[in-house]
């Protein structure tokens, strides 16, 4: 896929005051599902919801099932009503001033809704005319090409795999060429390479000066590919920083070292760090960074003699973070929810 960037409208914008510092603001927002006399209190998916995300960001929202994400998606491409709140969309507030929100903002819903009877260029046509986006403003080619379907464009959409049908999603929601895009669970289901196709053009798009909003439960990709994240569970955002400032904040490193022979136990000079024998010949420490040099402890392994044959440092990533976050907020509740994504750091490709 190509990462042809979609060259930004002017005419839209041309009369707009500048750009503003963010490019999207929520402030105490909250959404309560159904409730009412007869069918009891409701379901709250976002409990009192404060969001910054700065202009030109690349903004993960990180969260388990069930977290709230799509409702919060949903509220800022006013499919779903909010229950109190305000929402700003570069600068513009969704109860005053909707369809100015609704221009600044292009939304990839979770589901691949495609009517399967048409072609790329014709659905980015009829979107297109849904914007009221003029006929020679339209840049249909342009767009197909830069989500890598140009070829495709006038094949029937039902003959595109589920990669190109998210592709098409995404370049559906890029027709009115809007400053903020939303991706909610963009490589939801989707397989490792194609992950890695669609991770390259939001880094494009997010170079190019969109400001990119992606929802997503794999960590992973949270890590990998957004500047600044947000971890939203129960409907409550539980931290929002830039991913080096969460990362550093759980100073908490690992190193594993394999010795050459058998170590009967833990050698004396090691005892003083937090030390485990894993194995006969494997041998863990942990340590904080920011209290224990890395050479205390390649000192204290000279010391001790250790024949050392292999040694690597395991990084904390967000899934321990998450893990470290939610357990403070929820100590001693047990949440299936949470235990569904506690899976392998590796080529995650578990669906929720
Ligand atoms: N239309 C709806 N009616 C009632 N409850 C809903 C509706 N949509 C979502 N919910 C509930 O709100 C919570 C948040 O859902 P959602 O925003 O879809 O989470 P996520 O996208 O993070 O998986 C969940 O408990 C879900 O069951
Ligand atoms: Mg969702």
């Amino acid at each position: 896929m190509s990462s042809t960037a979609i060259s930004r409208p002017d005419p839209v914008l041309a009369d707009t005051p500048p750009m503003p510092a963010n490019a999207v603001e929520i402030a105490g927002l909250n959404k309560v599902y159904g409730g009412g006399r007869k069918t009891g209190p409701g379901k709250r998916a976002l409990i009192d919801v404060n969001l910054e995300i700065p202009r030109g960001s690349l903004f993960g929202l990180l969260g388990p099932n069930g977290a709230g994400k799509s409702t919060l998606i949903n509220i800022m491409a006013q499919l779903v009503n909010k229950s109190s709140g305000t929402v700003r969309i570069w600068d513009a507030d969704l109860d005053r001033s909707p369809r100015a929100a609704a221009a600044a903002i292009g939304v990839v819903p979770q589901e691949l809704n495609i009517d399967p009877f048409f072609t790329p260029a014709e659905l980015l046509d009829l979107q297109a005319g849904l914007y009221g986006v003029p006929k020679r403003e339209r840049r249909t080619q342009e767009i197909l090409s830069a989500v890598g379907l140009a070829d495709r464009a006038t094949a029937y959409a039902r003959t595109l795999s589920g990669g190109m049908r998210r592709r098409l999603m995404v370049a559906k929601a890029m027709v009115h060429r809007p400053p903020v895009l939303v991706l909610d669970e963009p490589t939801a289901g989707v397989d490792i390479e194609l992950r890695q196709q669609l991770w390259e053009y939001v880094r494009g798009l997010a170079t190019a000066g969109t400001t990119v909003l992606l929802t997503t439960h794999y960590l992973e990709e949270a890590e990998q590919l957004c500047d600044r994240i947000a971890i939203i569970n129960h409907g409550q955002v539980i931290a929002c920083d830039t991913t080096s400032a969460l990362l550093r904040r759980l100073d908490r490193k690992e190193l594993v070292f394999l010795t050459a022979t058998d170590l009967p136990g833990i050698p004396a000079p090691l005892a003083r760090f937090d030390a485990e024998l894993q194995g006969p010949r494997r041998l863990l420490l942990r340590y904080q960074p920011s209290r224990t040099r890395i050479g205390e402890i390649l000192a204290a392994v000279q010391t001790a003699g250790l024949e050392v044959v292999d040694m690597t440092t395991l990084e904390t990533d967000l899934e321990d973070i998450f893990l470290q976050l939610t357990r403070g907020a929820h100590a001693g509740e047990s949440d299936p929810a949470m235990a569904a994504d506690r899976r392998p750091r590796v080529g995650h490709d578990i669906d929720g």
